[in-house]
Parts: structure tokens; C-alpha cells; sequence
């Protein structure tokens, strides 16, 4: 249960009110009210009967909400053209789609821990690359249970001061969160750093070990000079040459229109989105994994990882956008791990500077989408694990063995949350399941849970065919690969 008081308000989350340039970005694509409901109240016992039906058909088959597939617009055309060109890149030779792939789900196409960028492509990068896929409803980043409805960026330091001490609401799978004071939520970049897809794409841009360019003026020269010369003075007025900052935000605007746009980053085209219609069939396997997953007691995967569509039919994300301190263990390969004073703490640093002082907030990240997760090669925001099956150990025995989890120091004493400072570790979550056992408890999870669950996780990537569909050609908006 919440630890907050527990009124019917706190337990319904009120309706998120996204910023205008947020707005502009998400516009026809994004029905603005998809965060009005997770309602999921009471919907525990639904999410355990939902998956009750052994024959494996989805007993309560819902016409989910996808978004429309339209052409391109002329914008959304040169933002992919851009996307996919390496031309936006100080080597030449680096394009977005370098680091996140279509084909991958627009995950990294390689198995490497993080990616190597800067002029020479010699350069490590900090973190693994997110998936950009599935981020047409995410809202930007906040503190609270509600964001200002204004162009004026909240002060998330006086916010954050405020509701300092408030307790966090501990998530169980389908319980709505309590939405708290303190939630951070929203936003993109495994600490939230940017609001927008448009303000986002500046900072692979200019990041020494990503594209690498030295400035927008130099970015801005390329393109002036390139083919695009004709499409950018067409859509934005013959100005725009003469203009580097606006010509860059502009071509900005155009990747983040292609990635709302286009319907490969949304395509919803996974066995599981065709269980929730009732046009597939979950294999015994997938369905005992689908119930570990919305255990609250078991895997409690689905209490930051949400299974279910909102009320109004909006699919799952696999994501509540928000933020926890899992103390996830140090990755020892990462370059700036050498240091053994540097620390990765997500929202307060050192990447995201303007929280640095909410120290409440050190060391948690972002919950990603499980949406094509196993064509990741690498999990968490350090890259800490290889293997799902390593995740969900991670998931397991945390709490129970934590001594599997953590290595030990010369003189034998156990390094517990060892990738985040002692004076911060009261921040890790202990308290949401499978995280609220203790040293000695059996573990949540069985062998078989974890097969289990690891077998579902499977049903979330997408370019599944239902039987309806295989006799014919699936529709070309509907492959990402086209
Ligand atoms: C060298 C690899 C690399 C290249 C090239 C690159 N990115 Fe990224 N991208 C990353 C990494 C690493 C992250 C996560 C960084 C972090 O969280 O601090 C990321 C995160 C993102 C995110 C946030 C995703 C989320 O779920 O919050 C977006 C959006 C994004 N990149 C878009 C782009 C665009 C657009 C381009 C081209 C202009 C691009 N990226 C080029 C490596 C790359
Ligand atoms: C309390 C919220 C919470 C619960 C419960 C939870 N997760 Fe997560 N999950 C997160 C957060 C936050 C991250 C990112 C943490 C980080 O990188 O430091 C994450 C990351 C992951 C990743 C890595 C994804 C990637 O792209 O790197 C996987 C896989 C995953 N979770 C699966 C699960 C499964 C399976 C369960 C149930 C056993 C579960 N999670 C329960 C919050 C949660």
C-alpha cells in the first residue's frame, strides 16, 4: 500500500499537462491525454485473472488506441533523411541511426557496452543508448504529482526543496502510483536531462564522445552546404541559411517529427500487443511469466513496468517514466569507472547539472520500456549486465543474497550498492517488491519464474504476425524495416 495518505485523488494520477514546445513536438501524433489514466485501481486482481485463462487466449480482449498511421509529413520526410545521414556528424562517418537502429528496435546494433563516437570514433561513450523507440507519449521531466501548464520551465530546485522528506510511494503491479510530491518522472536520457525529442538531439550532436561537432555554427555550415540546402529554405523560408542556430534547431525539429511520426518507432506490432487484442496465444510458459511479471508478490515487474493499457485503450509502455535508485553494481569496464571517486548518480549528476544539490535524488534513473528489450545486448544504465538472466538475479537477490550481487573488498567486507556513494545509499529502493525482502528471506523468484519471465519478456518485441495476418502481406507502415 502507499505509504502516503490514501486518497482517491492521490491514487488516480491527475491529468499530466505537458509544455507547449512539448506539445508542438508531440501535436496530432500524440493524444495529449494519454497520461489522464493509470487508473489501474483494484486492477491487481484483474491483471491476475486477465492471464488466469489457461487456453492462453487474452480473456477480456481490449480494441487497443494506436496511433494513426499517416504519410510523412515534408518536415517528418527530411527528418529521417537526416536521422539516417552521417553528414550531422564530426567524423562523417556517425549517423543517429549508428547507435540506435531500426532494426534493433532502435537499440544499438552491436553488442558493445556503450558506443565509440568523437571525430576518430575512438572515443567511449558514458552510458549504453537508450531505445528511441516508444517515446511518443513520454512527457517531460518533472517533480510532482503534476506539471505547470506554461512555457515558464518549472524550478525543479525550489520544487524539490519543497517536498524534501515527503515519503515515496512504494509501486505494486497493478495498483496505481500514489504520485507523491517527490516523483521525479518524464523526460529523456536515462537521467531526464532533456524535455524534448528537439532539445534532446543537440546533445549527440555536440558531445565530444558521441558526433562530435564543435559547434551549431559548424553543424549549420555542413548543412547549408549539403542537399538539404533546398528542402530547409522551402519549409522554413530562405532566411533560414543565413540563420545557423535556427537552421540546426529546425533540423532538430525534423528528427524529432520523424521519430513521432513514423510508425516504426511506435509500430506496436508484438505478440503481446496481439494478446491484448485477443489475436494471439500466450504458450503456457509465456502466460506463467505474464503472471510473475503482475505479481505484486513475485516479480512486481509491472508496478514501474506497467503490463496494462490505460483505461481508455492506450497500449502499455512497459514504463511508469519514472525514477528509482535500484543500486544496480558498478560496472568496473566503463572508462570513467577507472576513476574510483567518479560516480554515475543519474538525476543529480554529473551529466544532469541543475539538480545536483537534491541530493534525495542521487543515483536513480530512468525505468526504461521492456518493449523489445531482449534486442538489447546490454541492461542498465551502466551497462552493468549482459543477460536477462543476469538481470533478473539482480531482480531476486538483491535483497536475500546481496553477497552474489556485490563483490567484496581486500579485507573480505561486502560492497553493498557499490556504484553509488555511502552518504546516498539510503536512496536505494527497499521498499517496492522484489526489492522489500531481507538478507536471509527466500528469494521472490524460483528458477522457472525467472525462465518464465524471461520467456515473456520475448513476447514484447515487436514484428509479430498474428495467424490473421500471416496469410498476407503485413502492412508496410507496420514493418520498421521497410
Ligand atoms: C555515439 C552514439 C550515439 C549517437 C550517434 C546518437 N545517440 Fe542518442 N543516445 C546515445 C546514448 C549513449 C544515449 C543515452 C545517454 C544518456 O542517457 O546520458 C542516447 C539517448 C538518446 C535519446 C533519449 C532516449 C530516451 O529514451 O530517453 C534520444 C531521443 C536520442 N538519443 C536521439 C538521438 C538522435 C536524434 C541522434 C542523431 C542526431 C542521436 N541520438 C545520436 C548515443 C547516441
Ligand atoms: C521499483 C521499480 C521497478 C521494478 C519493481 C522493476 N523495475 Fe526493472 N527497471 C527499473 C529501473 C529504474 C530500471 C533502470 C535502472 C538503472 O539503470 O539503474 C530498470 C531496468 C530494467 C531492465 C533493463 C532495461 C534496459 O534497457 O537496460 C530490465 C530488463 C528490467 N528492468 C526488467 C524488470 C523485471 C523483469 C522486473 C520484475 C522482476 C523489474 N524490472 C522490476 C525499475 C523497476
Amino acid at each position: 500500500m502507499p505509504l502516503t495518505s490514501d486518497s482517491p485523488t492521490s491514487r488516480t494520477q491527475a491529468p499530466r499537462k505537458p509544455f507547449r514546445l512539448f506539445k508542438v513536438l508531440l501535436g496530432v501524433a500524440c493524444v495529449c491525454s494519454c497520461f489522464t489514466s493509470y487508473a489501474f485501481i483494484n486492477q491487481a486482481a484483474k491483471l491476475q485473472s486477465d492471464a488466469a485463462d489457461n487456453s492462453g487466449i487474452n480473456p477480456h480482449p481490449i480494441d487497443l488506441k494506436l496511433p494513426q498511421a499517416n504519410p510523412l509529413s515534408a518536415v517528418a520526410q527530411l527528418g529521417k533523411s537526416l536521422f539516417f545521414d552521417p553528414i550531422m556528424s564530426g567524423s562523417g562517418q556517425q549517423s543517429c541511426s549508428s547507435c540506435h537502429s531500426p532494426a534493433h528496435g532502435y537499440n544499438p546494433p552491436n553488442a558493445l557496452t556503450v558506443q565509440k563516437g568523437g571525430k576518430d570514433l575512438h572515443q567511449a561513450g558514458y552510458r549504453p543508448p537508450l531505445s528511441l523507440a516508444y517515446l511518443y507519449r513520454q512527457p517531460p521531466f518533472s517533480i510532482g504529482p503534476d506539471a505547470a501548464d506554461n512555457d515558464v520551465a518549472p524550478d525543479l530546485n525550489a520544487i524539490a526543496s519543497s517536498v524534501r522528506g515527503d515519503s515515496r510511494a512504494t509501486k505494486q503491479a497493478g495498483v496505481a502510483p500514489a504520485a507523491p510530491a517527490m516523483v521525479a518522472q518524464g523526460g529523456l536520457f536515462w537521467d531526464g536531462r532533456a524535455d524534448s525529442l528537439q532539445r534532446q538531439a543537440y546533445l549527440p550532436l555536440l558531445n565530444p564522445v558521441e558526433m562530435a561537432n564543435s559547434s551549431i555554427d559548424e553543424v549549420a555550415h555542413k548543412l547549408v552546404n549539403s542537399r538539404y540546402r533546398q528542402s530547409f529554405t522551402l519549409l522554413f523560408g530562405p532566411g533560414i541559411v543565413n540563420d545557423p542556430e535556427q537552421l540546426v534547431s529546425e533540423a532538430m525539429f525534423a528528427i524529432g517529427r520523424f521519430q513521432i511520426e513514423d510508425p516504426s518507432f511506435h509500430p506496436f506490432t508484438s505478440k503481446y500487443d496481439a494478446w491484448l487484442q485477443g489475436q494471439a496465444r500466450l504458450t503456457p510458459a509465456e502466460l506463467r511469466g505474464l503472471r510473475v511479471f503482475n505479481d505484486p508478490k513475485k516479480g512486481n515487474c509491472a508496478g514501474c513496468h506497467l503490463s496494462q493499457p490505460s483505461r481508455d485503450g492506450l497500449p502499455p509502455l512497459f514504463t511508469d517514466t519514472q525514477y528509482e535508485a535500484l543500486g544496480v553494481p558498478r560496472n568496473t569496464t566503463l572508462v570513467l569507472n577507472r576513476d574510483p571517486h567518479y560516480y554515475d548518480l543519474g538525476i543529480c549528476g554529473p551529466f544532469r547539472k541543475d539538480l545536483a544539490h537534491q541530493t534525495q535524488y542521487c543515483g536513480m534513473f530512468l525505468t526504461p520500456t521492456l518493449r523489445n528489450v531482449d534486442r538489447r545486448a546490454v541492461f542498465f544504465h551502466n551497462g552493468a549486465y549482459r543477460t536477462l538472466k543476469q538481470v533478473l538475479d539482480f531482480y531476486n537477490l538483491r535483497s536475500v543474497a546481496p553477497e552474489k550481487i556485490y563483490p567484496h573488498d581486500a579485507n573480505g567486507k561486502l560492497e553493498l550498492y557499490n556504484d553509488i556513494p555511502a552518504a546516498y545509499q539510503g536512496n536505494v529502493d527497499t521498499t517496492d517488491a522484489p526489492f522489500d525482502r531481507h538478507v536471509g528471506d527466500p528469494p521472490p523468484l524460483t528458477a522457472q519464474d525467472i525462465r518464465d519471465i524471461i520467456t515473456f519478456l520475448h513476447t514484447l518485441d515487436d514484428g509479430y504476425r498474428p495467424a490473421s495476418m500471416r496469410a498476407g502481406l503485413m502492412p508496410a507502415h507496420l514493418n520498421p524495416q521497410r
